[in-house]
C-alpha cells in the first residue's frame, strides 16, 4: 500500500455548531488535501444549515483557496482591481498594511454592515476569508442572521415590505469612506460603469433552502423603490436596526490561519476594525450566486 500523499481524499471530520445564532466549526479537515465528493457534500450541507463555517489552522496557498472556492461556483472579480493579489485576480486583499506609503489592500472593507456584491444583478453566494496576518487587538468580524431577522420581524412590517424592491449601490457610502480614509482610490469611469445601481427584493428567498431573509444593508441599500424618500429612509432604518440586534449576531474572533466561509444569501457582515498601528491582512474570494427573488 502506498503512503498517504497530500492529495489523498479526506475521509472524516466533525461539525461543531456554535452556541450562537449562526456558525459551526468543521474539525478535522485539511483544505490542502483533496476533498472527495461525500465530504464536499457534507460541507455544502453544513454551509446551508449553519451559514458560516470556520476551518481552523489552514495552511493553504492562494491557488488552493481559489480551487476550493471554485467548487461552489464561478468566482467574482472585485471592481477595485488595485487590491487584487498579483497573479490571482480572484483574490481581493483585505488589509490595512501600507508598503512604501501605499495601501496593499482594501483597509476599510466591511466597515458598514452588508452582504457582498448585493450591488450587482447577480450578487454573491458566499465569500471565503483566509487569515494571513492578524492584529494582537481587535480585527473581529461580526455576522448577522438575516433569516432570523425576517422571522422575528413584526407582522405589520412583514406585510409592509413583502414584494417591495430596494436600490443597492456600490457608491452609496463611497464618498463617506473616502472622507474617513483618504487613501481610498477615486474610481475610474470604467469602474463606475461596472457598478450601476440595481434593484433587489427587500425580502429574498434562499434559492437552495427556500428560507426567507431580509436583504437590505446600511452599506449598499439607498432607498426603497416606489416610496417617498422620508418613508423609505424611516423604514430602512427600522430594518437595519432590527437586523443587527445582538440576538441575531455572532462575533468571529480570528485565530491564526483561520479560513471562514459564509453565505451572503443568509447573512450580513461587518468588520469591527483594529488599532491603526496593528497589521491585519486577509485574502477574500467571492463566489457568484443567483439573481435574488
Ligand atoms: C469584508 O467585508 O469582506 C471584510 C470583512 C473583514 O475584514 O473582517
Amino acid at each position: 500500500m502506498s503512503a498517504l500523499s497530500v492529495t489523498e481524499a479526506v475521509t472524516d471530520f466533525n461539525i461543531l455548531p456554535f452556541e450562537a445564532p449562526l456558525g459551526a466549526e468543521l474539525i478535522g479537515l485539511d483544505l490542502a488535501r483533496e476533498i472527495d465528493a461525500p465530504d464536499f457534500s457534507r460541507i455544502h450541507q453544513a454551509h446551508l444549515n449553519h451559514y458560516l463555517l470556520v476551518f481552523r489552522d489552514q495552511r493553504i496557498t492562494p491557488a488552493q483557496q481559489i480551487e476550493f472556492s471554485r467548487r461552489f461556483g464561478a468566482l467574482q472579480i472585485h471592481v477595485l482591481h488595485q487590491f487584487q493579489l498579483p497573479g490571482h485576480p480572484e483574490i481581493l486583499i483585505i488589509s490595512n498594511i501600507k508598503e512604501n506609503g501605499e495601501p496593499i489592500g482594501l483597509g476599510d472593507a466591511g466597515h458598514f454592515w452588508h452582504s457582498d456584491l448585493s450591488y450587482v444583478d447577480v450578487p454573491s453566494l458566499g465569500s471565503m476569508l483566509h487569515a494571513q496576518e492578524l492584529p494582537a487587538e481587535g480585527g473581529d468580524t461580526l455576522f448577522a442572521n438575516m433569516h432570523l431577522a425576517w422571522d422575528t420581524l413584526d407582522a405589520h412590517l412583514k406585510d409592509k415590505i413583502i414584494g417591495l424592491k430596494a436600490e443597492h449601490s456600490y457608491l452609496a457610502q463611497y464618498a463617506e469612506l473616502q472622507r474617513r480614509n483618504p487613501w481610498r482610490p477615486n474610481l475610474t469611469a470604467e469602474q463606475i460603469a461596472k457598478v450601476k445601481p440595481v434593484l433587489q427584493p427587500v425580502v429574498r428567498t434562499h434559492p437552495e433552502t427556500g428560507r426567507k431573509a431580509l436583504f437590505v444593508s446600511e452599506h449598499f441599500t439607498t432607498r426603497i423603490d416606489g416610496l417617498p424618500e422620508d418613508e423609505s429612509r424611516d423604514l430602512l432604518n427600522q430594518l437595519f436596526t432590527h437586523s443587527v440586534k445582538p440576538e441575531h449576531v455572532y462575533r468571529h474572533r480570528w485565530q491564526p490561519h483561520d479560513l471562514i466561509f459564509w453565505d451572503n444569501r443568509s447573512l450580513m457582515h461587518l468588520a469591527a476594525g483594529c488599532p491603526e498601528d496593528q497589521r491585519r491582512k486577509l485574502y477574500r474570494t467571492t463566489i457568484e450566486g443567483d439573481v435574488p427573488f
